[in-house]
């Protein structure tokens, strides 16, 4: 579908009224989109490589407290990070998006592919927690709340990542997937001074962000930096809403970001896309002047892991 239709049709869902606008959204998407058909393997995976993002920074997520940022439709990087041991995770929405026959279906999946599951932990995988939860939900019927409970999921929407009901230090592990680039900046310097807060002093930010145009996914006709082109004010006027809002920061603003928090950067892992650099040092990608100053490398990057901790 062309961007721009898309850009329509989302701006017009997103001025119905709150509940309505909801519903004809997840409608949409379930009989034209990404819901389609449920597979539940790629945000496993994000719960996964998050995981080993903080074993490779040198970490102990093993019965350890994990925060997630955004937690959408499904709950699934919570599910990853308790099948490998987590203690527990308390995962925040702004919009109470989490949808049970998503969740069933996501389930129903994991027991009709066991060994693609058992495959994909591998030796991460606690088998016998993975044995508790198919006891509970195979073939027989059970509740959102015994699957959150269960799992050790403590889902919180509406909520706001960036003022939280948790305590000083009572987290290990701030996490999020796809998140960040969907929040504006001071929104985002707040979450992370929130995360400050209620981080263990030892603990780790691992935040997987993705910069490219999100149209660019169901465009093939664009390019993942087609969105640079436009001033804020235009661009405002095609991705300003509930549905598609994109900040727009590249890897070095991010980067900012998280050391104006106090944090230092433990990692990055930017992915570079080589057809972008070649469009980029072609000249003929238009760019407006808010990103005219930055490198071909910085605008080539459509996506990175930053993992953090606090300073001192
Ligand atoms: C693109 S979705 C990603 C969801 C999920 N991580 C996934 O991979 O399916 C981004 C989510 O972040 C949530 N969000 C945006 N701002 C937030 C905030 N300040 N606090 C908590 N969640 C927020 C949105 O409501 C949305 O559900």
């Amino acid at each position: 579908m062309h961007w721009k239709l898309k850009a329509a049709i989302q701006n017009s869902v997103a001025s119905l009224p709150d509940s309505l606008s909801y519903a004809t959204y997840y409608w949409i998407q379930r009989r034209f989109g990404g819901l389609k058909n449920v597979n539940p393997v790629g945000r496993l995976q994000s719960g996964l490589e998050t995981w080993q993002r903080i074993v490779e920074a040198g970490g102990e997520p093993s019965g350890k407290a994990f925060f997630e940022v955004g937690t959408g439709r499904m709950a699934l990087a919570p599910l990853a990070y308790w099948l490998m041991g987590a203690e527990k995770t308390i995962t925040v929405d702004l919009n109470p998006y989490l949808k049970f026959e998503l969740i069933q279906e996501s389930l129903q999946y994991m027991w009709r592919n066991l060994e693609e599951i058992r495959g994909l932990f591998g030796s991460s995988l606690q088998e016998s927690r993975l044995e508790s939860l198919r006891q509970l939900t195979q073939g027989t019927s059970f509740s959102q709340d015994q699957f959150l409970e269960h799992c050790r999921i403590q889902y919180i929407a509406p909520g706001d990542a960036a003022k939280t009901p948790l305590s000083p230090g009572s987290i290990d592990f701030h996490t999020s997937y796809q998140v960040f680039e969907h929040i504006p900046r001071e929104i985002l310097a707040q979450i992370l001074a929130e995360g400050n807060r209620i981080i263990r002093d030892q603990g780790l930010f691992v935040h997987h962000i993705d910069y490219s145009d999100h149209f660019s996914h169901s465009d093939s006709s664009i390019s993942a930096i087609n969105f640079l082109q436009y001033s804020d004010s235009q661009w405002e006027k095609y991705a300003g809403n509930r549905y598609m809002y994109m900040n727009r920061l590249r890897h070095d603003d991010y980067l900012d970001l998280f050391l104006s928090a106090g944090h230092r950067i433990r990692a990055d892992l930017p992915d570079v896309d080589p057809a972008l650099q070649t469009l980029l040092k072609s000249g003929k990608a238009q760019l407006d002047q808010r990103f005219a100053d930055k490198s071909v490398d910085v605008l080539s990057m459509t996506g990175s892991w930053i993992v953090s901790g606090k300073e001192g």
